[in-house]
């Protein structure tokens, strides 16, 4: 393992440096279970709880895809059975990855609060195969029924948005490694690295990450200066600048997502994959010449100081 992921961040590191390579794609934001993951000391196979919390669930129960924890029910409105528990085979529970919060993992989606349409336009979206993304919303997407969606979409644009990564600039970070479900953590090696032209985000607490809680959130490690240069970025344009479409200080509108306080990876994600096409869903037509020029630098920019604005 040690090797192996030292060798892809030294290529990374010395990609980012490289101006000609700018167009890469940025491997950090796009997280990958690693294929040798380190020792860690087996599960106990006792149940975990939650701070607060009067539930508890073992680590099978955590991993049940079509029934996982709902840890803090007093805290969200009644939830669709297609969010709660999805509708096997195909659909999963959205909860399991974005939460009964909406807030998501920082490898899914937060979408807690976004406008209904949109969210149910990008669910079709990833059904014609206009935006790529992970098998299990591409499944997902072909399986669900209209009815499913809206009922889905209904409940994540009902959710308030809340402040749930914390943008930290830095020049070194723990060494990570992917572990299962795409979810980077710390490695157990405990060794500092660069952070180099990258942003790390890790779980503020990892036991709570693994556990599908919802109380806990994420800290997101980000170049020194980034979030300066993406403010002069996200405000450059005047009329054309990112607020105008996407609302007072970026919060969203009725029609169109908001940005502030969302996942900086996610956000990368996004402009990178309309840069190059591969999210060309039905609405994203006035995006394109936003990204049009942007580099990954830029991009990180961007993400670095919009995961910084209050939701
Ligand atoms: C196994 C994990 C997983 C499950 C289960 C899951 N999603 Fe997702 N979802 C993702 C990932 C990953 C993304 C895309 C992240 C990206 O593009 O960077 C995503 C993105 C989305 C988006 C796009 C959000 C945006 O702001 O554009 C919507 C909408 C969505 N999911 C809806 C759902 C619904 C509805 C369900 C339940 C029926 C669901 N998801 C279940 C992993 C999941
Ligand atoms: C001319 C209007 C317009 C401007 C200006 C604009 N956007 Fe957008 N943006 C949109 C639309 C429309 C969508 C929805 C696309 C879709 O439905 O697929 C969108 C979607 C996005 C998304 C995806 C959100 C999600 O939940 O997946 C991101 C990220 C984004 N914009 C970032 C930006 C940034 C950063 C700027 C400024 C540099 C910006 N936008 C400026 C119109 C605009």
């Amino acid at each position: 393992m040690g090797r192996i992921a030292l060798g892809a961040l030294g290529a990374l590191a010395f990609g980012a440096a490289s101006a000609a390579w700018a167009a890469d794609k940025p491997d950090w934001a796009f997280p990958v279970t690693d294929k040798v993951q380190p020792t860690m000391v087996p599960d106990d196979g006792k149940p975990k709880t939650a701070p607060g919390s009067s539930r508890s669930y073992t680590r099978a129960q955590i991993e049940d895809l079509y029934n996982p924890p709902d840890w803090y029910p007093d805290q969200h409105p009644a939830m669709p059975t297609v969010v709660s528990n999805g509708r096997a085979p195909e659909i999963r529970a959205c909860i399991a990855c974005h939460l009964p919060t909406g807030t998501g993992h920082t490898e899914s989606a937060n979408m807690a609060g976004l406008p209904a349409a949109y969210l149910m336009q990008q669910v079709e979206d990833y059904k014609t195969g206009a935006r790529k993304g992970s098998g299990s919303m591409l499944a997902i997407a072909k399986a669900i029924t209209p009815e499913e969606n809206k009922a889905a979409a209904d409940y994540f644009a009902s959710l308030k948005p809340r402040v749930w990564i914390r943008v930290m600039e830095t020049d070194t970070v723990l060494k990570t490694y992917v572990a299962a479900g795409n979810k980077r953590a710390i490695h157990p090696d405990h060794v500092f690295e660069p952070l180099a032209n990258r942003i790390i985000e890790v779980g503020e607490n990892e036991n709570r990450l693994f556990n599908r809680d919802p109380g806990s959130g994420f800290v997101a490690f980000v170049p020194k200066g980034s979030v300066a240069k993406g403010k002069a970025l996200v405000e450059a344009g005047g009329a054309q600048a990112c607020a105008s479409c996407h609302g007072e200080g970026n919060k969203g509108t009725k029609d169109l997502p908001g940005l502030a306080g969302r996942t900086p990876t996610y956000i990368v994600r996004q402009l990178f994959m309309i840069q190059n096409g591969e999210r060309a869903g039905m609405n994203v037509e006035p995006m394109k010449a936003i990204v049009a020029k942007l580099t990954v630098d830029d991009m990180l920019n961007v993400a670095a100081y919009l995961g910084s604005l209050e939701p």
